[in-house]
């Protein structure tokens, strides 16, 4: 009702909505290994969740723990990450999978020590820290970044309205459930409130959302000129 909160709406449709993804625990239930966690983040950056579900069930299983991998042979951790891209981030994996190794094969438990490892950025510490420990954190990509954006009918064009919008998303995400609350907005922007024709009929968030309350959700987030 009208007391609920964006974090309340939000989590309730994520227990009746969530994607059933594999390095994903399903809600209620513990949170997954972080090694399963941080190799899904990092293969979901700049790949498809349709695509990244093979790779991860390859990868899991010739390399059930982040020691098995840490062990591998570069060569086969470059050849099985071929088709993937970005072959910078399978050096990062493999250098941060021998620094958690090195480190008696557990992953550190907060944003600031994930964000010293290897290949680790902003987002995945953040990510890894909310959804495999638990922190509360704020974690911010590209969906996140259009439903917040239209949340409050942020008008400032990307990439110069990055500050507004990790202020607003560090608002709304709660003590509480930071990991499904992450990967609920994930979800809500894959899903319903996409890019060019959102489904604010579907939307948990249509009651308190200022663009859809103006008319035109899809017109958010303006882009700068490139
Ligand atoms: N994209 C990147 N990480 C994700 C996650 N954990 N859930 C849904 N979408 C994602």
């Amino acid at each position: 009702a009208s007391r609920d909160t964006i974090s309340d709406l939000l989590l309730d449709w994520y227990d009746r909505n969530a994607r059933v993804l594999p390095w994903r625990a399903a809600p209620g239930t513990p949170a997954p290994e972080p090694y399963r966690v941080w190799l899904s983040e990092v293969m979901l950056q700049q790949t498809t969740v349709a695509a990244v579900k093979d790779y991860f069930a390859r990868f899991t299983a010739r390399w059930p723990q982040v020691t098995d991998l840490a062990a591998a042979a570069d060569e086969e951790v470059m050849a099985a990450w071929a088709g993937l891209g970005y072959y910078a981030r399978a050096r990062n994996l493999l250098a941060c999978a021998r620094a958690v190794a090195a480190r008696g094969g557990a992953f550190p438990d907060t944003e600031d020590e994930l964000r010293a490892l290897p290949g680790l950025g902003a987002y995945t510490a953040a990510a890894v820290a909310a959804i495999a420990f638990g922190r509360r954190a704020v974690v911010v990509d590209a969906n996140v970044e259009r439903v917040v954006s239209r949340l409050f009918a942020l008008e400032e064009p990307l990439p110069g309205s990055r500050p507004a919008i990790r202020a607003l998303a560090d608002t709304i995400t709660p003590d509480k459930r930071a990991g499904d609350f992450a990967q609920a907005m994930m979800d809500l922007g894959a899903t319903v409130c996409t890019a060019r024709a959102p489904r604010c009929l579907l939307c948990p968030l249509a009651g308190p959302c200022k663009a859809r309350a103006q008319g035109e959700p899809e017109r958010l987030p303006v882009k700068a000129a490139k």
